[in-house]
């Protein structure tokens, strides 16, 4: 599988930004959750430790190589964490089943924001809450411009993951109310990673 290296050092290259910030930003955005949350795209896990105890977690998580990660921290969670092997486009989960969901770094990465986006809508109830962070694209146009042609090389290091992506839109026209919109840093000087909190506007 491709992503086999990229799962065994994420941990290691993500270290540094987990304690300058990362690690603070999930802990105040998962803080408030209660009953049945969703979380996609788990990665190795980063998430788990900071769901408090009310909450109820089903994770998905499409790749095996990430998934045998996360499994290493299910003991380190205060909440109960249940992990799948499922892809966001594709929840194999009833409508209306969770009273949240969560997603941090993944929308660059899923082919299909827009299925994925329609699929969490579908499974969560109307009203829920959908918390986000994201990089997204850059705001000006040379910046854009400039990871436009690292783009390709991003995405095959990075197994997927897009620069270009503009995921507070996505979320606007999949149906959520977006509620919050916070940017949290500026990676490389010039690559925005956002915090969206937003609600299932149901209909
Ligand atoms: C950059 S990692 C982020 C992991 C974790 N959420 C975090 O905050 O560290 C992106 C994750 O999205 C997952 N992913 C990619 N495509 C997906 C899909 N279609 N459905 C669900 N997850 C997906 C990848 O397997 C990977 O674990």
């Amino acid at each position: 599988m491709l992503d086999r290296p990229l799962a065994a050092v994420y941990d290691r290259i993500s270290a540094d930004q987990e304690r300058r910030w990362l690690g603070d930003a999930r802990r105040r955005l998962l803080a408030d959750l209660r009953g049945d949350v969703l979380e996609i795209g788990a990665g190795t896990g980063a998430n788990f430790q900071y769901y408090p105890p009310q909450a109820r977690v089903t994770a998905i998580e499409p790749s095996p190589n990430f998934s045998k990660r996360a499994e290493t921290k299910l003991a380190g969670a205060q909440a109960a964490v249940e992990l799948r092997q499922a892809d966001a486009q594709h929840l194999p989960f009833d409508d209306n089943a969770f009273d949240a969901a969560v997603a941090t770094l993944v929308f660059c990465t899923i082919p299909d924001p827009m299925a994925a986006l329609a699929e969490v809508r579908r499974v969560t109830k109307p009203g829920a809450p959908l918390l986000l962070i994201e990089h997204v694209r850059a705001q000006s146009s040379v910046h854009r411009f400039l990871l436009n042609l690292w783009g390709p090389c991003h995405k095959t290091l990075f197994v997927g993951c897009r620069l270009n992506r503009d995921t507070e839109a996505n979320v606007r026209s999949a149906g959520f109310q977006v509620e919050e919109v916070r940017q949290l840093a500026l990676e490389m000087g010039m690559v925005p990673v956002i915090l969206i909190r937003a609600t299932n506007a149901g209909g």
